[in-house]
């Protein structure tokens, strides 16, 4: 088997984390996990969205988020955009990068964005185009790769149609989401194989939440493809409110530590992550659901 020697992690905690709380976490709690993510390493962190604030409220103050942190050479914090409005706001704010979200299924598609998946890449199309001509870069999501909460079964064809789309569109990298973790690795790998026909490995990423438990082993069946690009969250955090039942994304923890006893490199130190997931949990009042997390604090000597 031939593994990547270096894997990017994308974090979409604060995003996709914080979107799902049922409380808005407040700016500076949000801020101070950014900064805490950027300090262990991490490069790519989706600081918030530009959304309809009365769909998703816990992401009203990303403007707020964004002016506050402290801007770091080679580390971005891209913004999701629904639409043009949302871009605008995110242009607003000096972005450098966003990312879209489209469905492989028809009714999430609705129930998250409102509009069919032909509608949503109509209107995805323009906001693409602005955002090239102001220099900005575009990452594309497909949601409900491998199960929809309302149809079931996504057929990995409608994936692979979705995904070929965004990347026509100029996205420079489709991330596949198994948005309610239902995908095993074998459903995962067939799926991979099957998109990587009309979108090169190197501009795949994946994913994956992890209801079921079968992220991890999502995640490596898909290594030894060639994908080299993972999303995941500090701690476990995330979710979709428009997915039901659909619980965190795969922990960042749990991913550095597999990835770094395989030898892959991350450029990610743990135990500052294992901070940054702990402040946020605490926050949170709750527990890291990331067992990497608990095994590396129940280790640590307990503070006075
Ligand atoms: P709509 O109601 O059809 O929008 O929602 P509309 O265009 O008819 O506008 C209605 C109102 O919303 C108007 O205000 C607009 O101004 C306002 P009013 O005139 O009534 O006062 N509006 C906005 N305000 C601020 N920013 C905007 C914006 N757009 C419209 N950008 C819309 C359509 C797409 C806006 C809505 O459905 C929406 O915001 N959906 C976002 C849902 C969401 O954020 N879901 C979670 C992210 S996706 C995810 O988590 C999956 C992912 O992690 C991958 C995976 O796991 O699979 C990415
Ligand atoms: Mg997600």
């Amino acid at each position: 088997m031939t593994y990547p020697e270096r894997v990017r992690i994308v974090e979409v905690g604060p995003r996709d984390g914080l979107q799902n709380e049922p409380f808005t976490v407040p700016t500076g709690a949000k801020v101070a996990l950014i900064e805490a993510l950027a300090d262990a390493g991490l490069t790519n962190i989706e600081a918030g969205s530009f959304v309809s604030p009365r769909w998703v409220p816990q992401m009203a103050d990303t403007a707020a988020v964004l002016a506050r942190l402290h801007p770091r050479p080679g580390v971005g914090f891209p913004v999701l955009v629904p639409n043009l409005q949302g871009l605008e706001r995110a242009l607003a704010c000096g972005v450098r990068e966003v990312a879209i979200f489209a469905a492989a299924s028809e009714s999430f598609s609705r129930r998250n964005i409102n509009c069919s998946v032909a509608e949503s890449l109509g209107r995805f199309s323009p906001v693409v185009e602005t955002a090239q001509a102001a220099g900005l870069r575009v990452r594309g999501y497909v949601s409900c790769v491998l199960g929809c909460p309302y149809e079931g079964e996504v057929p990995a064809e409608a994936v692979a149609r979705v995904a070929e789309t965004l990347l026509a569109m100029g996205c420079y990298e489709i991330s596949l989401g198994d948005t309610i973790g239902t995908g095993t690795p074998l459903t995962a790998r067939r799926l991979v194989e099957r998109v990587a026909r009309v979108v090169p490995l190197e501009r795949i990423a994946l994913h994956c939440h992890d209801t079921y438990g079968q992220a991890l082993a999502n995640i490596l069946a898909c290594l030894d493809l060639g994908v080299s690009v993972i999303d995941s969250a500090v701690a476990g955090l995330g979710g979709c409110p428009y997915a039901p039942g659909a619980t965190g994304n795969v922990a960042t923890e749990d991913v550095v530590y597999m990835l770094r006893g395989m030898g892959i490199e991350t450029g990610i130190d743990l135990e500052a992550l294992v901070d940054a997931g702990l402040s946020i949990t605490r926050h949170l009042n709750r527990e890291p659901a990331s067992k990497v997390a608990r095994a590396i604090l129940s280790r640590r000597p307990a503070s006075p």
